[in-house]
């Protein structure tokens, strides 16, 4: 598949260009999320906590990363807990890094969506923050990753609507719910959206005070994109929550 095609490709080969020499982002991103995974997200540090109580704690535990970027969520899990990395996103420039960073223990694969596989049952835990939205069939892809699990393992997803995804009722109306039912998974959600509002504020303030360094860097554009991302927080948060909701769902086999 010729991957220029695919949504947004070209800017996130740019965004993980920028996100690997630019000192005013990698300090933006410990201000607003509490620590720099280079997000282009939502997924602070109290979110990515969530996945720890989830990886056993043994020698041999093993987690993939669905849209892992630059592998530093996944470098963190691994700090906690020991286990075993395994990534993959569609951006080369971002897995460059990720292989870089992270040589132990570690395996990183430039891929597509539906297109990379994996042997079945390798997995204990499988996380995707800010990336489901990005399979072509959801369905097809839940029922892939089901396959990956171990029959004992977790499916941990961070899921927003409103952005890339238009808006639906609630936690079990999602294009993701719909995908997990029809696969027969069992989920808990979590609604965080009035915890992803005041993130937004956090993250709003965060691009604010490192702005003259954006500049100085030459990275005025990634300044804009940051407020641009923002502004729903203009809002007050009823009008907000109208438009935007962010679950976590924890997913099992
Ligand atoms: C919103 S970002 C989230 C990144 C990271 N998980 C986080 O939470 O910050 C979406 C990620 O999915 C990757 N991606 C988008 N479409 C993809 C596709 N079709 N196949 C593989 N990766 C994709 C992007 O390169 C990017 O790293």
């Amino acid at each position: 598949m010729d991957k220029t095609e695919l949504l947004f490709y070209t800017a996130y080969e740019e965004f993980y260009t920028m996100a690997e020499t630019s000192n005013a982002f990698q300090n933006f991103c410990r201000e607003a999320f509490g620590e720099d995974f280079s997000q282009d997200g939502f997924s602070n540090l109290t979110q990515i906590d969530r996945i720890l109580p989830y990886i056993p704690k043994k020698e041999q535990a093993h987690i993939l990363d669905i849209g892992c970027g630059n592998g530093k969520m996944l470098g963190y899990l691994q700090e906690k807990t020991g286990a075993w990395i395994h990534g993959f996103d569609y951006s080369g420039q971002a897995i460059q890094t990720a292989q870089k960073l992270y040589p132990v223990k570690a395996e990183f694969r430039e891929g597509i969506i539906g297109e990379v596989e994996y042997e079945w049952e390798s997995f204990d835990v499988i996380i995707s923050m800010d990336t489901m939205y990005f399979a072509k069939d959801m369905a097809a892809f839940v029922a892939q990753v089901k396959r990956w699990l171990k029959p004992d393992g977790v499916f941990f997803v961070g899921y927003q609507e409103g952005d890339v995804m238009p808006k639906t009722e609630g936690v079990h109306t999602t294009v993701l719910a719909k995908a997990l039912r029809q696969n027969g998974m069992v989920y808990e959600a979590e609604d965080i959206t009035e915890e992803t509002y005041e993130l937004l504020k956090k993250k709003r303030a965060a691009a604010e005070k490192y702005q003259a360094e954006f500049e100085a860097e030459g990275n005025k554009s990634w300044f804009e994109m940051l407020l641009g991302q923002t502004e729903c927080v203009k809002e007050e948060y009823a009008q907000f929550k109208e438009k935007m909701a962010r679950y976590l769902y924890v997913i099992r086999k």
